[in-house]
């Protein structure tokens, strides 16, 4: 069965990588984004929209703003930051960037200027609706400034980041193949080094993992890479509930870079 899901994703994988069809200009009509939620969640709205500025975060439909309000709220909630004059941001394996605003919205409050790439190896997969997960993320970074999607392998990626977010990396063979992807891409143990390597000294990399049997399989690859970290627990924002339970760790690459804090 293994042998047979790979060979069916390495012929569509590299189809989809030749081809790069997409439809064009993919859209989403904005929706009402008030009263969306009961008192307690409005409250934690509230501390947000007062705590960073939500310049970007309107015109988008109610699901997408949930998806961003959510990504912030975990953000807020377990991800200490230092705030650098110029900060530089990967998103390792960003799909179609969904929650690229709820990001930009973060980072941008700790520096004066951000620059955010996100990565994603299957860009060219198609929805059913026959744009790509490169258009659609065009769409979701629509007017960040300093924003760039790029369709492209993590590992061939050189370059020092302050800050990498990692929302679900594939830590089993399994859930990687029914993806879509290539068994030649997994890497855990790699990739997890390469973007270890792709911090700057003091900077610090957010994981998180689907289910605590893949959050214990992640902290056994740092372990077995002898790569500290701490672990943040289960994390919740009642924002978007997913199905399945999340878990974060937090990696900081050893020694202070405390030329560049901001005064
Ligand atoms: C489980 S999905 C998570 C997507 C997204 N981060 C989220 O939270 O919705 C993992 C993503 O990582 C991407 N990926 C896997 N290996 C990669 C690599 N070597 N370079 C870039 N992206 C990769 C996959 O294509 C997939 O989109």
């Amino acid at each position: 069965m293994k042998f047979f899901y790979n060979l069916k994703n390495i012929f569509d994988f590299f189809l989809r990588r030749k081809l790069k069809f997409s439809l064009q200009n993919y859209e989403e009509i904005p929706e009402d984004l008030s009263n969306l939620f009961g008192a307690e969640l409005k409250q934690r709205e509230n501390d947000l929209k007062k705590k960073y500025t939500f310049e970007y975060m309107s015109d988008m439909t109610q699901l997408n703003y949930k998806e961003n309000l959510y990504m912030l709220d975990i953000l807020d909630k377990y991800f200490d930051i230092v705030p650098y004059e110029n900060i530089k941001v990967l998103d390792i394996g960003s799909k179609n960037w969904n929650y690229v605003r709820g990001q930009y919205t973060f980072f941008q409050k700790y520096c004066k200027a951000l620059e955010l790439k996100g990565v994603e190896i299957d860009a060219y997969r198609l929805y059913w609706n026959l744009f790509s997960r490169y258009e659609v993320a065009k769409f979701y970074k629509r007017d960040l400034k300093n924003t760039r999607y790029i369709p492209k392998d993590f590992m061939r990626i050189d370059e020092k980041f302050d800050y990498i977010t990692w929302f679900l990396p594939f830590v089993r063979e399994y859930p990687h193949i029914r993806w879509g992807l290539p068994l030649k891409y997994f890497k855990p143990e790699e990739m997890l080094w390469h973007a270890y390597f792709s911090l700057k000294t003091g900077g610090k990399m957010f994981i998180v993992n689907q289910s605590e049997i893949e959050y214990n399989i992640q902290k056994r690859l740092l372990d077995a890479c002898a790569i500290p970290y701490k672990e943040k627990g289960e994390i919740i924002s009642d924002f978007f509930p997913f199905k399945y339970k999340r878990f974060a760790l937090v990696v900081t690459k050893k020694g202070i870079d405390d030329t560049k804090l901001l005064k």
